[in-house]
């Protein structure tokens, strides 16, 4: 990112409520993070997200990162949630055990090819996104973070240019459920990239909700599609694409 271009990501995340941390040593800013807080409705609560967090390499090993998910911690708790999540880098998960933070959930992307699953019954239209389409939704197809990131990365401009905006967008209710679907579309993917929210009720199980969130995105894109869902229905949506997310919690 050039300064500029942070300047107005930072910009972003402070007029959404959201929380960029920086680690200052005599003045200077030699450490970031940023938690993205976000409701996900009646399954999930309000879910806290440490989606960045970097030390410069000649201020490791000297507490900083501590204090970067102390103070996250605490940011997260203040505002009401119970848990903080991370999708820890290889390199970086003996820093999170150190801090108390373990595995807590599996997601593996798979790609579906059309005619896999049954068509549900929906009525579905394109939308343009807007942020606070989200709130209350849980991201139960292609989460690679939290909900609430990716949704800030969709919505996320650059000087009125959404840069990450590339696809289509969908709004409706398929069986009943309120949903909100996007195809991540680039010239350097084989096929669209899935993300499904929908109005969770505490009545249904998360494995239900995206069974129907991925043979929504399929009807809807009628191509292949690649899945980002829980392990435990990974084999019967789709073929695995070698893609694993782990999540790893530390609860507040
Ligand atoms: C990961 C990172 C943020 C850690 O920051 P840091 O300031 O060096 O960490 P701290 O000094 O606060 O270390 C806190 C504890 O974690 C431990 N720790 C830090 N990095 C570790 C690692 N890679 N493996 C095992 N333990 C580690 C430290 O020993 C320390 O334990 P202690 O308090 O019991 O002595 C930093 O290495 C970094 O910026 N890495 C590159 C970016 C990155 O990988 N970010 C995470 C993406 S998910």
């Amino acid at each position: 990112m050039s300064v500029e271009t942070c300047a107005i990501h930072l910009n972003n995340l402070l007029t959404r409520g959201q929380f960029p941390l920086v680690a200052l040593v005599d003045g200077r800013v030699v450490g970031e993070a940023e938690l993205l807080v976000g409701h996900e409705g009646e399954r999930r609560g309000l879910v806290a997200h440490l989606s960045v967090i970097d030390v410069h390499r000649d201020y490791r090993g000297r507490g900083l990162g501590r204090a970067l998910v102390e103070a996250s911690k605490k940011l997260a708790q203040d505002s009401g949630a119970e848990m903080l999540t991370v999708v820890p880098e290889e390199e970086a998960k003996g820093f999170y055990e150190a801090l108390g933070f373990a595995l807590r959930e599996r997601w593996i992307e798979v790609e579906v090819t059309p005619g896999r699953l049954r068509e549900p019954h929906m009525e579905a239209g394109l939308v343009s996104l807007d942020p606070e389409d989200f709130d209350g939704m849980e991201l139960v197809v292609g989460r690679y973070q939290s909900g609430a990131n990716i949704a800030f990365n969709l919505c996320e401009e650059f000087a009125g240019c959404e840069v990450l905006d590339a696809g289509t967008s969908w709004a409706g209710v398929v069986e009943g459920v309120e949903f909100v679907a996007h195809f991540w579309e680039a010239p350097f993917l084989d096929r669209k990239k899935a993300y499904v929210w929908v109005k969770p009720d505490a009545r249904r199980s998360l494995e239900d909700d995206v069974r129907l969130g991925v043979s929504t995105a399929l009807a809807l894109a009628r191509s292949p599609i690649s899945a980002l869902v829980p392990e435990a229905v990974a084999r019967e949506l789709g073929e695995p694409t070698g893609v694993v997310v782990e999540f790893w919690g530390v609860d507040l």
